[in-house]
């Protein structure tokens, strides 16, 4: 019989009420919020026995105990441990079994959802009978294994098709999506949505009822069965083949197998899941995004947690100041935007509109994020903004001009913020009464997408305001990267050589197609010609110049003569590549032969900077340096990051290849001092 207790357990907290309803609440020991670690799993696997045998229970309920949410997934650092496939099988062997308890009670459970359930906290409730969760819009709900280049292992793949049917159970696993359990209720993943006070007596409600237990419907079965899986698979499989390489991101294949050979039913469907996570776990493609998950935690634990700031004033409503403007209401800030040209502001807001209508669905939210968003021509708001940021034009002594004006108005304590790309903070600074207060907070174009902001101090930057700036960025839902004024500070710095070195290739002969083919292949998200024209050709020779004595190169006179002729890229519907309605138009083409000297030209001058920005202190360590550069470029996530790779791929051969094409193309390959540090 189960008793009341709290002392028995580290980890969870037993209640049995009146009317014979267990309800088991996971608070994990020492932890802010729940992961489902060995000790947690192993409790519950010695409760679950004692549910079983309890005659007298009448239902289970499935808790958290903490606010932060019902179940952030398994326990990532117990991934360390597994260093073989059978490890991992087993790990995963034994958590399907503990769940299936569940699925085996003969009275009916339910999971009482608040907020987060991901990954294996999502396969808990999964094996419960129902799921009534806390209304929202959030999205919070998912199974983002695929991102950690592993697949759900306690059942996961086979219960989400019984309950969704193959598409959605498909879309959910190989996307890692997250949905908000409002989507979640549509979808047919949760059974019932209620407020927060009234979430454990709607599961108990539910329990007690009994109302029939979702499945999925007659069309979905029929897509499941054994004669249709083949075709269904063939079209998923082109789908995501578009996004990720089978040789660089297996998971989302190995799941589709999965599929295709078990339509997620039976005993064998779970054997072969364990299996396969098994050995998806020990794979380098893994091994690497868990590293990539990891350095993303760092990024946002740079800086105490904060909400301080409640008011942001921008200057300037281009491309870049409207859209920062836009993003901070959309992140619930009270937002004043400034412009000399009233007509910019305007756009600003219709562009803001559009966000806010995409992204906020919960009724009456794109409304109030509109009103956040204030037009601010006189720029009143300077006097009680938080942060005031600044993203007119370029130029030092335009700029300076606007900060000893904001210096004046603003309170004392106020961060004055530039978005520069290419100017020094020191500079900016030295028309200010206090230049301590100036910091740089460098966003990437596309705002919304984009989700590194490198923030720059200048050598008298106080250090007190580089916290609060950093913290800010987190606030924000950015990553933060702290990194000196320098020019091209961190990403633009390690992306120009490979968007120049691409172009010097074009010269001798190779033909864009297969010069971006070359580092897609490496795992780059897009080449370096694309991404030359999707940065703007203008932007990216304006970059070059500045960087010009950095990178021991000039930029290549077929660029200047490219912006020359007002052909700018994506924006100007032609540069390398010609755009129609804002698509590139490739010709096509035999798939280009794999050309490892190609791929180094492109790949290493852009390891050899990073390896400058270490020796130079532009940014403290390596793994900084690493985590910006996937989360500003976009860099082979797979890969764990540029400096990573050169030591897996080893410093000296690397350093070798660097001299050879110094001694071939010139130079600016010349390997950075700095690399033996690497090495150690
Ligand atoms: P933009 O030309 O689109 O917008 C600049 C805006 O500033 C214009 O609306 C102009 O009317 C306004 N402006 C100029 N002087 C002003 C003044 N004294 N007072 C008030 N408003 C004024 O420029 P964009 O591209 O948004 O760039 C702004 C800043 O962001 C620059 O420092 C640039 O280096 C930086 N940046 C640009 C990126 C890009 O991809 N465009 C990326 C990252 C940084």
């Amino acid at each position: 019989m189960i008793e009341n207790n709290s002392q028995q357990f580290r980890h969870w907290n037993v209640e049995k009420d009146s009317e014979q309803v267990i309800c088991l609440a996971l608070d994990k020991a020492d932890a802010s919020s729940n992961v489902l670690s060995h000790e947690v799993l192993a409790e519950l696997d010695t409760l679950l026995d004692t549910v079983a045998s309890d005659s007298s229970a009448r239902g289970l309920i499935i808790a958290s105990a903490k606010s932060s949410g019902f179940v952030f997934g398994a326990d990532i650092s117990e991934f360390d441990h597994i260093d073989t496939a059978e490890a991992g099988a087993r790990l995963a062997a034994d958590g399907q079994r503990i769940l299936q308890k569940i699925e085996d009670l003969e009275i009916p459970s339910v999971a009482a959802i608040n907020g987060f359930a991901l990954g294996g906290g999502l396969e808990l409730a999964l094996a419960c009978d129902y799921r009534v969760a806390i209304e929202s819009y959030d999205r919070r709900l998912g199974l983002p294994e695929v991102q950690l280049g592993i697949q759900p292992g306690f059942g996961g793949t086979i219960r989400t098709v019984a309950l969704l049917g193959p598409q959605r159970a498909l879309d959910l696993i190989l996307s890692g999506r997250l949905l908000s359990a409002v989507e979640a209720k549509r979808a047919g993943l949760v059974d019932q949505l209620t407020s927060a006070n009234s979430l454990l007596d709607a599961a108990k409600q539910i329990l007690l009822s009994r109302p029939r237990k979702q499945k999925a419907g007659l069309v979905q079965r029929i897509l499941n069965l054994k004669l249709v899986r083949p075709f269904i698979a063939k079209q998923v499989r082109a789908q995501v083949s578009r996004r990720a390489n089978p040789s660089h991101y297996p998971a989302p294949y190995a799941m589709l197998d999965l599929w295709v050979r078990y339509g997620g039913k039976g005993k064998q469907a779970y054997k072969a899941e364990a299996n396969s996570i098994g050995q998806l776990f020990v794979t380098e493609t893994s091994r690497n995004l868990v590293r990539v998950y990891r350095l993303r935690e760092q990024l946002k634990n740079l800086a105490p947690k904060s909400k301080d700031v409640k008011r942001v004033h921008v200057i300037g409503a281009g491309v870049m100041g409207g859209d920062i403007a836009s993003w901070c209401a959309l992140r619930g800030l009270e937002v004043t935007l400034q412009d000399q040209a009233p007509e910019a502001i305007e756009t600003a807001q219709t562009r803001a509109s559009k966000l806010f209508a995409k992204q906020l669905k919960a009724p009456g939210a794109a409304d109030a994020a509109k009103a956040r968003l204030r037009s601010d021509g006189s720029g009143a708001g300077q006097a009680d903004a938080d942060v005031v940021i600044e993203a007119i034009v370029e130029r030092l002594d335009i700029k300076q001009k606007v900060f000893s004006a904001v210096e004046s108005t603003a309170m004392p304590n106020t961060i004055l913020a530039s978005n520069t790309s290419s100017l020094r903070i020191e500079d900016m600074a030295a028309t200010l009464q206090a230049p301590e207060r100036l910091v740089g907070l460098h966003f990437f174009n596309p705002v919304a997408k984009l989700p590194l902001v490198e923030v720059i101090h200048g050598e008298n930057t106080d250090t007190d305001v580089i916290t609060r700036a950093t913290a800010f960025v987190t606030q924000i839902d950015k990553l933060p990267l702290p990194c000196r004024s320098a020019p091209g500070f961190v990403v633009n710095r390690v992306l120009l050589p490979y968007m120049l070195e691409a172009l010097r290739a074009r010269s001798d002969g190779y033909s864009i197609e297969a010069i971006d083919a070359a580092a897609v292949a490496f795992g780059m998200p897009v080449g370096p010609v694309e991404l030359a024209d999707q940065v703007g050709l203008d932007v990216a020779l304006h970059v070059a110049r500045i960087l010009s004595e950095t990178l021991r190169a000039e930029p290549p006179q077929e660029l200047i003569d490219m912006v020359e002729s007002g052909k700018l890229g994506k924006k100007s519907g032609e540069g390398f590549y010609v755009y129609a309605d804002g698509k590139v138009q490739k010709r096509p083409g035999p798939a280009a032969q794999f050309d490892q000297e190609l791929q180094d030209r492109l790949i290493l001058p852009l390891l050899n900077e990073c390896v400058a920005c270490v020796e130079e202190g532009v940014v403290d360590d390596p793994d900084l340096v690493d985590a910006g550069v996937i989360f500003g470029t976009g860099f082979a996530p797979f890969r764990g990051g540029p400096l990573h790779y050169a030591r897996v791929r080893g410093v000296e051969s690397i350093v070798a290849q660097l001299t050879a094409l110094a001694e071939k193309y010139g130079e600016h390959f010349k390997p950075r001092p700095g690399w033996d540090a690497l090495k150690t």
